[in-house]
């Protein structure tokens, strides 16, 4: 899938982005596994980074808006999928992703992880990791698609009735 993908500054203004960002957070996870409330201290930490796209606009041939003149130019098409993300010298590990219920299964979030195995690869990472709810079909059958394999299994993981598998792929 052609789309742009924004890595918002780490300083600057991120408010109206971090906004919206927070917004879908709040609608698409259940409370306890919600950041919305902490999604800015989050994503300023050292190590950490935040990956967005934005709906794409049926003129693709447009220059990409610039995210720190928002509010500034023509309005932008909205945050429709995230993906945070945090690297150490071995293993990348993704936190976070979601992308809007009415902008599902168009490829952004399998553009969201491809942008994110490849930057990884860039900084000789060798493997990704994430948990996941196995009983979250979409986003299991996601990964297992884009070739992660389930590694271990983490009883109460999110929950007392809610498991979650480590899941990894290898990318070097
Ligand atoms: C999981 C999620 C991010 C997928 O986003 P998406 O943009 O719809 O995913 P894509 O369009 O890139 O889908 C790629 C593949 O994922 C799988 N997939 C996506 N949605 C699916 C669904 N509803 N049922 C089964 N498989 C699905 C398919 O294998 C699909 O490939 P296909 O289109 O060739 O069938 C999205 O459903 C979501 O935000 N869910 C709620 C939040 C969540 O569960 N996040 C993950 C927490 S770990």
């Amino acid at each position: 899938m052609n789309v742009e993908l924004y890595i918002p500054p780490k300083k600057g203004s991120l408010d109206p982005v971090i906004s919206e960002i927070a917004a879908l957070e709040k609608r698409i996870f259940p409370k306890h596994e919600s950041m919305s409330s902490y999604l800015k201290e989050e994503v300023n930490r050292r190590g950490t980074t935040l990956m967005f796209v934005r709906a794409k606009q049926s003129h693709s041939n447009l220059e990409p808006p610039d995210v720190t003149k928002a509010g500034e130019s023509e309005p932008l098409p909205p945050v429709v999928g995230y993906i945070i993300f945090t690297a150490s010298s071995l293993v990348g590990n993704i936190t976070k992703l979601a992308v809007h219920e009415a902008y599902r299964q168009q490829g952004y979030a399998s553009a969201l992880i491809e942008a994110v195995v490849k930057r990884l690869k860039g900084r000789r990472i060798a493997s990704v990791a994430l948990h996941v709810d196995p009983s979250r079909t979409a986003a299991f059958q996601l990964y297992k698609k884009l070739g992660f394999s389930v590694e271990s299994r983490h009883e109460s993981y999110y929950a007392p009735d809610r498991h979650a598998v480590r899941m990894l792929l290898e990318i070097d």
